[in-house]
């Protein structure tokens, strides 16, 4: 018998994100992005669903070779480019399309022997000050790329660092509109916070948006909108059991270094879920849990391979009892987990690439 364990994944919940994020920037095409294994959920488990994408955009050269060998024909953007000059051989066998944010891939490019010339996204650092040209160096970037025969189009991009929060993107929008407005070429800026709040501006939309986040079901600006008010739906669900019962009296403590005490009679359910399964060591008491699909709170100290859960007011609760850790419960009861990921002082987009090996995953039946 296994670990009761499981990440369940919504192939539903992806199709509705992705129509919500579409219906943000209706004339935008979409780059469903697959970067970090699909943020955890597995790429060949989100697959089907992220067809109705008009492209893929990640990082790995082994994931491309991997969405290729799904049988996708269509476009495939790698968001930081080629990270050494035998890169551009897969790119050129593999049709992909590819970042350019540096002087150094521009050097590779020049001395790279194709017959077809490659499709390329040139990057802009218009604030972030990650990747990209800075914006006085953009143009001699372009000019430079043209110029080589192993080109035959390029397309403008930047990302924004503040689209979910209050300084917003109008600072980045305005570098990149200064330097490029009279260049042609498809453009490409809005991550999920950008089309989320600002897909109705043309320039932010441009030709391509990039949502990553909003498609696996965790808001973007999370906590001021939760993904209720986005209209998206959660696509994974961690879910355990309960393996053992515990009857605290008051002064009984929890866990290592006891750091919940009982001030009254408490019942403790432990739940095979531990930080080596991903759950976040860093989630405290009060941390909100299902079982059986009503909200309980953490209490203790997470361990590696269990947690443990105040089931004092859920008498019904006992050995195999349904834990949710976050997602949805048999009964559809909803914890996002952004609000996980609020207790433990991170953001959703970390727990779910985070979900160790060791948790067997399943397809919503
Ligand atoms: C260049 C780039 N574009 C798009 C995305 C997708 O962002 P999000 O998941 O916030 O939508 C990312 C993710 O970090 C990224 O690095």
């Amino acid at each position: 018998m296994p670990r009761p364990i499981l990440a369940t994944i919504d192939p539903q919940a992806i199709t509705n994100n992705l129509a919500r994020v579409r219906l943000a920037a209706p004339d935008a095409k979409v780059w469903g992005v697959v970067k970090a294994n699909a943020y955890g959920h597995g790429i060949e488990r989100v697959y089907e669903s992220l067809r109705a994408a008009d492209g893929f955009a990640l990082l790995d050269l082994a994931e491309a070779q991997r969405v290729r060998a799904l049988g996708w024909r269509g476009p495939i953007l790698l968001l930081e480019g080629v990270f050494e000059a035998r890169d551009l051989e897969l790119c050129s066998r593999l049709n992909l399309w590819h970042a350019v944010h540096c002087n150094e891939q521009i050097d590779m490019l020049a001395t790279h022997k194709t017959q077809q010339p490659h499709r390329v996204f040139l990057k802009m650092n218009s604030g972030m000050n990650r990747l990209g040209f800075a914006p006085q160096r953009y143009r001699a970037a372009w000019t430079r790329l043209d110029a080589l025969p192993q080109v035959d189009e390029i397309s403008l991009m930047t990302h924004f660092s503040d689209a979910d929060g209050a300084r917003g993107i109008a600072h980045q929008v305005k570098v990149f509109e200064d330097i490029t407005h009279d260049l042609p070429g498809e453009r490409s800026l809005a991550n999920s916070a950008a089309s989320l709040r600002f897909g109705q501006d043309a320039v932010v939309r441009g030709d391509w948006i990039r949502p990553g986040i909003a498609v696996y079901g965790s808001a973007p600006d999370f906590p001021d909108h939760d993904i209720a008010h986005w209209g998206l739906q959660p696509v994974m669900t961690l879910a355990s059991r309960i393996i053992g019962v515990q009857q605290l009296q008051p002064g009984d403590t929890v866990g290592y270094g006891s750091s919940f005490k009982a001030d009254v009679p408490l019942r403790i359910g432990i739940v095979a879920c531990g930080y080596a399964d991903g759950y976040p060591r860093h989630c405290t008491t009060g941390t909100p849990i299902l079982v059986d699909g009503v909200r309980a709170r953490l209490v203790g100290r997470v361990s590696m391979d269990m947690l443990t859960v105040d089931i004092t007011d859920m008498p019904h609760a006992h050995i195999g009892s349904e834990v949710t850790l976050w997602g949805r419960a048999s009964n559809g009861a909803l914890l996002a987990i952004d609000e996980v990921a609020r207790a433990a002082g991170t953001v959703g987009y970390e727990l779910m690439c985070a979900v160790a090996p060791r948790v067997p995953f399943a397809a919503m039946a």
